[in-house]
């Protein structure tokens, strides 16, 4: 009974949203420092807007983050403490390549990784690494369109040798993407797409989809032949969608929803285009332009596990009245009557999670690994920058016990947990510092002021006592 005796407990981050140094040990320009706080970030994110380099009236969060660049000895040390067994953290792939088509690496940014993972391997943490956390070298937007082109997929390539020979031993967890389905939502800090007036956007995102898919497998492949010990997951914004009513309208549109979704993961976990996307392609008149060998690269080289963020379920509706009132989430979702949410609107569903769990696992029957789940809130400190966070602590719980109920009574498999920002970080959707994850407050607000000193939360005890419990003991005491 029980999590597994290795279950892998931690946190995550992604580089753009915590390392800062946007500029040092030679590190180039990327998509993600140029979505700035604010109003126009929705339209930069998701490509209605182009902001190809920073612009007066703007703030950039990403160009400081967190500073966890200069800072990351104290961060691993402080998630040492809670007793992490592994930390998520992404590379940024313009520290390594600071164009991205350069045909030797930049090793002031693969000595960093170097000493951050060895700092990990200090404190008894695994890294969970992350290679693209939606950034993208801006070269490769400028020059090549980004994903849009197949050159990308060989300057993936390289950087993925790279990566995967240099930190032989010091890694073998890794993941391709993150949320590799945001392409269709956030096209632009997705894959870097931008796209041009009058263009068929769902042909150029399902041909960069493509792009993703291949370098996704040959990356497989080359981790695999670097180190049988490696083990390569995909990873997918997850969530289930319900049908808002047992109308089988409604059932069928949530339905396709979920495809919508689960399209990048068939292709990753089974090795081929599912029939229902060969169909819905050609009805659209979407043409994938594919080289030969493509088909048998994706085939050959599927992924090890699935990993998922996990933050809410998802509801769907052929109602059009309903369909106006959907909540502020990057994914279009009908409020759920029967759900409450948080101060930004996204909606609180525990047991979404072991439904998702159980779909997936159903779906795919490979290990589970749930890589984001969290709640960002305003957190108020006192004068020591202690927080009192029983809102995260019942999150976290009730999360936890889903998953549980998910690997105890449903069987699924689950190899571990990486809480989400569990540092304070920038928001991925709005560039705000003050909606929080972290289980470590960081001084620092939306205007760039504060120390940026970290203190801990109630909630660091508590997890560290979770983790210690193995997940035994969820109680807030
Ligand atoms: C996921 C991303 O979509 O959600 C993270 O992988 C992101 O990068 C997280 O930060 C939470 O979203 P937000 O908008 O609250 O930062």
């Amino acid at each position: 009974m029980g999590f597994r005796e290795d279950f892998l407990w931690g946190g995550a981050t992604a580089a753009n949203q915590c390392e800062g140094g946007y500029q040092a040990g030679g590190r180039g320009l990327a998509n993600v420092d140029l979505a700035p706080l604010g109003k126009d970030r929705n339209a930069v994110i998701t490509g209605q807007k182009k902001m190809f380099q920073f612009e007066e009236g703007y703030t950039y969060p990403a160009q400081v983050g967190i500073d966890m660049y200069h800072r990351y000895k104290e961060d691993i040390a402080l998630f040492g403490e809670m007793g992490f067994k592994t930390y998520r953290l992404s590379i940024a792939w313009s520290r390594i390549f600071p164009k991205g088509d350069e045909k030797e690496p930049n090793e002031e940014g693969l000595l960093f990784y170097e000493n951050l993972f060895k700092e990990c391997h200090k404190h008894g943490i695994e890294p969970l690494v992350t290679i693209t956390h939606f950034d993208c070298p801006m070269h490769l937007v400028e020059k090549y369109g980004a994903w849009r082109s197949r050159e990308l997929v060989g300057f993936y390539e390289n950087l993925c040798r790279v990566l995967f020979t240099r930190y032989k031993g010091l890694v073998k967890y890794w993941l391709t993407f993150n949320e590799i389905n945001m392409i269709l939502h956030a096209p632009f800090m997705g894959a870097g797409l931008y796209f041009e007036a009058g263009e068929n956007q769902e042909q150029v995102k399902y041909q960069a989809a493509h792009h993703e898919l291949v370098a996704s497998a040959i990356a497989t492949k080359i981790a695999h032949e670097v180190d049988p010990n490696n083990q390569v997951g995909c990873m997918l914004a997850a969530g289930s969608y319900y049908p808002y009513s047992c109308n089988p309208e409604d059932v069928f549109k949530a339905q396709q929803a979920d495809h919508e979704n689960y399209f990048f993961i068939d292709v990753q976990s089974r090795g081929e285009y599912p029939a229902y996307a060969l169909k819905r392609l050609e009805r659209e008149g979407i043409q994938i332009e594919m080289v030969d060998g493509d088909l048998e690269l994706l085939k050959n080289h599927t992924v090890d596990f699935i990993s998922f963020s996990y933050y809410s379920s998802r509801v769907s509706s052929v109602d059009p009245e309903l369909l106006a009132k959907t909540s502020g989430n990057i994914f279009a979702s009908i409020k759920n009557p029967y759900l409450k949410a948080s101060e930004w609107g996204w909606q609180i569903d525990p047991l979404g999670l072991r439904i998702t769990m159980n779909n997936l696992y159903d779906r795919y029957q490979k290990p589970l690994f749930i890589v984001e789940n969290g709640l960002g809130a305003v957190d108020i400190p006192d004068e020591n920058g202690y927080v009192v966070d029983d809102y995260r602590i019942e999150y976290l719980a009730a999360h936890i016990q889903a998953m549980k109920d998910a690997v105890e009574l449903d069987g699924v498999d689950l190899l571990g947990y990486t809480t989400w920002g569990c540092i304070d970080l920038v928001s991925a959707g709005t560039g705000e510092m003050k909606k929080r994850y972290g289980f470590i407050y960081v001084d620092r607000d939306n205007d760039g002021n504060g120390t940026l000193n970290r203190s801990k939360k109630k909630s660091f005890d508590w997890y560290k006592k979770v983790i210690a419990t193995n997940g035994e003991d969820l109680t807030n005491e």
